[in-house]
């Protein structure tokens, strides 16, 4: 195996620990979407569609994720099945949250599924509800092996430096960010914008050091309502005329509509505006960015399988490509990037 392995640091895992010790041939792998879409997924369903295919391994797409598996909805893919999507968002495979699935009794139909399919290998991309659900699916049928990709926009995941989506997703929210300001300078007003993050503050860092916000309110820290006003009050000070709050969805005082409905009296030097972007985060074309983490993933995954890899999760770290045990991967999210987080305050003043 050429690949390095993440977590734990100090322990380093043996081979052992995730390639079965009897490397057996694998008949036919399926490929699914599972949890919310993100953008560069179909490019990594056509990244392992066609490593199956040139290592002559059928490959079989499911359907709406694991709900699709329970139902039996299984795709037989060709190389023709993926062509022309690379540069598409969503994902031709669709994709669910299923209820279902985590009942015992869901997924034994699904394993009935796959064994009628004769799939023993599996290569589950989502956030971290799909790879729990796929360690609770291995540890009850042990023969069939699962690989996990990172796809969400979120890029919460612990063992990777990037999920995929999340490049698209931040440059929607750049060009919308900007776009904003623009109105913003011109009618001397405070906006606050509600980008995607139910747990993760990723993208609203992100985007506030990009987009060159006032300030940034994250689920990872608490909001000092006081501190925001006088923050805001410093700007006004130093001539500032409008002003950018990027408040992630997760943010404890219960999102952008609600912190702007706190503030609207204190800050009245500013008119204030709440936009809440939603699911234009989670569309549109992939960047090339997001497109060429896709090869490297579903290339990979198919490798790992083919290799004997089981229940890891393939990752980037320091633009190397790595594996990390799922149950790591799920236990806990990437902490925030304290760094970045210092670099967001400096340069908003
Ligand atoms: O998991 C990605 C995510 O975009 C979260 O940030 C967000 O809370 C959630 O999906 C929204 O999902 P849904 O499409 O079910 O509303």
């Amino acid at each position: 195996m050429f690949l390095r392995i993440l977590h734990p640091p100090k322990k380093r895992l043996k081979k052992t620990d995730y390639i079965s010790p009897t490397i057996e041939k694998m008949k036919r792998i399926a490929v699914f979407t599972s949890g919310g879409d993100a953008p560069g997924m179909n490019a990594c369903i056509r990244a392992v569609v066609r490593t199956c295919l040139v290592n002559k391994i059928q490959v079989y797409g499911v359907m709406r994720g694991y709900q699709g598996m329970i139902e039996g909805e299984f795709k037989p893919m060709t190389s023709r099945s993926v062509s022309n999507i690379i540069q598409r968002g969503g994902t031709i495979l669709k994709a669910a949250r299923s209820k279902e699935f985590m009942t015992p009794e869901g997924m034994d139909k699904a394993y009935k599924n796959l064994q009628d399919h004769q799939i023993d290998g599996i290569v589950a991309i989502g956030g971290d509800g799909t790879f729990k659900g796929a360690e609770e699916f291995t540890a009850r049928f042990p023969d069939i092996k699962i690989v996990g990709i990172p796809g969400t926009i979120d890029n919460d995941l612990a063992g990777t430096d990037f999920t995929l989506g999340f490049d698209t997703a931040l440059n929607t929210v750049v060009s919308a960010v900007d776009k904003i300001k623009d109105t913003a300078a011109s009618h001397d007003r405070c906006f606050f914008i509600e980008v995607m993050g139910r747990d993760s503050g990723c993208i609203a860092l992100w985007a506030a050091v990009a987009g060159g916000a006032e300030s940034v309110l994250l689920p990872e820290k608490e909001t000092n309502l006081d501190d925001l006003v006088a923050k805001l009050e410093l700007g006004k000070a130093h001539n500032k005329s409008s002003s950018i709050v990027i408040v992630a969805e997760g943010e404890k005082n219960g999102g952008a509509q609600n912190i702007a409905n706190q503030l609207k009296e204190r800050i009245d030097e500013y008119e204030t505006k709440v936009t809440v972007l939603g699911h234009i985060q989670r569309g549109g074309s992939p960047t090339v960015f997001d497109r060429i983490l896709a090869a490297r993933f579903g290339v990979t995954a198919v490798d790992t399988l083919l290799a004997g890899g089981n229940k890891v999760m393939i990752g980037i770290r320091n633009n190397e490509v790595c594996l990390t045990e799922l149950c790591k991967a799920t236990k806990q999210h990437d902490p925030l990037d304290e760094k970045l987080f210092r670099i967001a305050n400096i340069l908003s003043y």
